[in-house]
């Protein structure tokens, strides 16, 4: 009997859940005819340095041609910024690919996979599409509980995902507490270890993790340019690890991942460290004048460490969501996250963070016809 081409697809890609973006600012604006701001993807308000925008416009005229697939200037640069090899860097589109290389390399049927409930779906998602098994393991506080994922390794653990700080709670773990874990973890075993925010942390020192990598080597770094060099559009990121198992991914890419474009414009990024700094800064004053702000409305955000804040607002959460986004402001419902009772919003500018805070009141004014949550 033929197979039809359904009967192809493996089980365990049939389960799959499809990865939820948030909403585009333009689908918003189409379909309801008003104008929108969007705090739904820990984006960078601030957009890119304007150096880079120079050096991706530059670029563009070269696009006729395949670009450098060793990216072999921005590894130069990245190893004298981070202090390792250039055979030590691998870039990719974004950390995304990296994320998926990384299973797609070590993980398949009969091992297993270890990230936290309540993390960056796509951990979850790499491992299951790799064909291993995915253990869960809750979080404490809406945090990395390191020392409940030390105790769940076995001898089919392949890799462990962790994202410090966390995406969608906005919580971080130190760097001591870091080292202790990796004390635990066996030789055999790859900590991929993502620093997306990192850059927002204050409580972790931005070299902390490549300090443990010298001593450590089944660690696999990884950074993006989607966060605070606001390049979330032109999708580049890159990881630090063992030359050995770059390679390997090196292999699965695909070729050419990153454009000559995004390689310019990453460069040029690196070099602007003003506006790096203003990112930052503007990221932290705006964060403490949005929690206030939301603390006036009855609501307790989870302490954060990124660009964006967690906050628990009850069994509603959805239709808050959706009621905001009627009145032009998407944020992050985050039930397909596995918090039916949260929202994420992310760090916008002083003036759409405004519009939020006062979105919000008038939500919360006809939900509970106060204006303000009860404390919870
Ligand atoms: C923890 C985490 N890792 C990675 C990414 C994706 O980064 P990239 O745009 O580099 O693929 C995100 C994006 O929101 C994230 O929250």
């Amino acid at each position: 009997m033929t197979k039809t081409i359904e009967e192809l697809i493996p089980d365990y890609l049939r389960g799959l859940p499809v990865y939820v973006p948030g909403k585009p600012i333009e689908e918003v604006e189409r379909e309801l005819g008003i104008h929108a701001v969007k705090l739904a993807s820990n984006e960078n308000p601030l957009g890119p340095s304007p150096k880079a925008m120079e050096a991706a416009r530059a670029a563009l005229g070269e696009s006729h041609r395949y670009p450098d697939g060793g990216t072999h200037a921005l590894r130069k640069t990245l190893a004298e910024l981070r202090g390792v090899t250039p055979e030590e860097l691998f870039v990719a589109l974004g950390s995304s690919e990296l994320i998926d290389l990384a299973s797609r390399v070590l993980l398949r049927q009969g091992l297993e996979g270890i990230t936290s409930e309540g993390s960056y779906a796509p951990f979850s998602i790499a491992i299951r599409a790799s064909g291993a098994k995915l253990v869960l393991v809750p979080q404490r506080d809406f945090a990395f509980d390191l020392q409940a994922i030390a105790k769940v390794i076995t001898p089919r653990t392949g890799v462990i995902y962790l994202a410090n700080p966390n995406n969608p709670t906005g919580t971080a773990f130190t760097g001591a507490e870091f080292r202790e874990f990796v004390e635990r973890v066996p030789d055999g075993v790859l900590v991929v270890l993502d620093e997306a925010y990192i850059h927002y942390a204050t409580s972790v020192g931005l070299k902390d993790s490549v300090e443990v990598y010298r001593r450590r080597k089944n660690l696999l770094i990884l950074r993006t340019f989607s966060k605070v060099y606001g390049l979330a559009g032109l999708r580049i990121g890159y990881a630090i690890g063992r030359p050995e198992l770059l390679s390997a991914m090196n292999k699965l890419k695909t070729p050419f991942n990153t454009s000559g474009v995004a390689q310019a414009a990453a460069l040029a990024a690196l070099d602007d460290k003003e506006h790096v700094k203003r990112c930052i800064e503007t990221n932290a004053a705006e964060r403490k004048r949005l929690c206030e702000g939301l603390a006036k409305l009855g609501l307790r955000p989870v302490p954060s460490a990124t660009n964006f804040v967690f906050i628990p607002v009850g069994p509603e959460a959805r239709e808050i969501s959706d009621d905001l986004l009627h009145l032009g402001v998407i944020v992050r419902p985050l039930g397909w996250m596995g918090f039916p009772e949260a929202i994420r919003i992310s760090i916008g500018t002083a003036e759409e963070n405004e519009k939020c805070l006062s979105a919000l009141a008038q939500v919360l004014m006809k939900r509970t016809g106060k204006g303000e949550l009860a404390t919870r």
